[in-house]
């Protein structure tokens, strides 16, 4: 009714969807998730319930998740390894449940859901308790499932998300990991103060890049438009670049409908390479200065073979611009933190090609924003 609609349009604050609000929520979901947890230029998770001595112990982090909450996983395993130098597993709720995974009262298992109801993700949380590990869970709704029985909670602050592509959540998970491996690292001695300082320094900066990167909507948007009728996409990248490619392609896939998929780079050529056709779209993410030529070499690869590519880099890298037909820069951050940047044209291309093919953004077939069945 026209009564609905009103309210509707309301709650969406003016934007066509909850999902493009939602993406212009993210620069606060990122500062509402560190700003509560830096204090005189220190991290403090008190809700962690771990002393020093504790975190001097973990051996080892198993990361436990669904969807985009398991691609923040993936991000993780780079990112605790290289601060923290703990060795990180990463596994969908939904295999580990079931494989008789190895834990101990060294392992931390580590969970992450937006909604905290996920099944496969509490029976993994369930699972590792039995086992004797420490759960920490990683949740965005307050007093969920997950958040009343991990041992301890750390909350996202998105606030609440209603497209069921999921944009500012993640945005604010991988927060909560960089705060976490950042704090790990220095308590640990793997980084000195002038190094939590500088990359502290860095995460600051992030929503105002955030906020730079969606006022590019309008190019990215045109660019979406040509791409409209595309069959297959193809997402490409190396290292912390191959969990953000996971995440790109899954953003394209469940609104839009079109086929894709993300493949490490250096795997192309062990099969998926064949798919390779005249004016095949394959976007190419290098955020890594270390992976940049392997990586270069790679789009040359595609592109020899026909592919139409599509470049995310790091402001600098005008390298690319030789194997690429399109690049999109990010501004320069740490490292480690390049996904929060780089996946900010990837959930806007998705979401172009969504509307542009006149799917239903907020609510696309077949899906629901929280899995409670197994
Ligand atoms: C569903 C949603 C995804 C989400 C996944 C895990 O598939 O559509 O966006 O990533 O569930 O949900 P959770 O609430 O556990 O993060």
């Amino acid at each position: 009714t026209h009564i609905d609609w009103d309210v509707n349009a309301a709650e969406k604050g003016g934007y066509e969807h909850f999902m493009l609000k939602e993406m212009y929520e993210q620069p606060k979901a990122i500062t509402d998730t560190f700003s509560p947890r830096i204090k005189n230029g220190q991290i403090e998770i008190e809700e962690l319930g771990m002393s020093n001595e504790e975190i001097r112990r973990i051996r080892k982090i198993m990361v436990v998740a669904c969807g985009s909450a398991a691609h923040v996983g993936h991000t993780s395993k780079y990112i605790f390894e290289g601060l923290s130098r703990i060795q990180v597993d990463v596994d969908l709720a939904s295999e580990f449940r079931y494989r008789d995974p190895i834990l101990d009262d060294g392992t931390l298992v580590i969970v992450i859901s937006q909604s905290g109801e996920t099944a496969d993700t509490l029976a993994a949380l369930r699972e590792s308790k039995k086992r004797g590990a420490r759960v920490l869970g990683i949740v965005n709704v307050v007093g969920s499932s997950i958040a009343r029985e991990a041992d301890n909670v750390m909350y996202t602050w998105a606030g609440p998300e209603i497209a069921v592509a999921t944009t500012k959540a993640y945005s604010a998970q991988l927060i909560a990991v960089y705060l976490l491996a950042m704090k790990f690292a220095h308590v640990r001695g793997e980084i000195s103060d002038e190094g939590l300082k500088e990359m502290l320094d860095d995460l600051q900066a992030l929503p105002a890049q955030v906020e730079m990167l969606l006022n590019n909507q309008e190019n990215i948007q045109r660019f979406a438009n040509r791409y409209l009728a595309a069959k297959d996409v193809f997402f490409i990248g190396r290292g912390v670049d191959q969990a953000i490619s996971m995440e790109g392609s899954l953003k394209l896939k469940e609104i839009s409908y079109i086929h894709s998929e993300a493949y490490a780079a250096g795997e192309l050529k062990h099969g998926t390479i064949s798919l390779i056709e005249e004016g095949t779209l394959v976007v190419a993410v290098l955020t890594q200065e270390n992976l940049y030529k392997k990586m270069i070499s790679n789009m040359v690869e595609v592109r020899t073979r026909g592919a139409f590519v599509m470049a995310v880099t790091v402001e600098g890298n005008t390298e690319v611009e030789k194997a690429a037909d399109y690049v999109i820069y990010i501004p320069e951050t740490n490292k480690y933190f390049t996904n929060s940047l780089a996946i900010i044209p990837l959930q806007l291309f998705g979401y172009y090609i969504a509307l542009g093919r006149g799917c239903d953004v907020d609510k696309p077939r077949n899906l629901a924003k929280s899995v409670t069945v197994e």
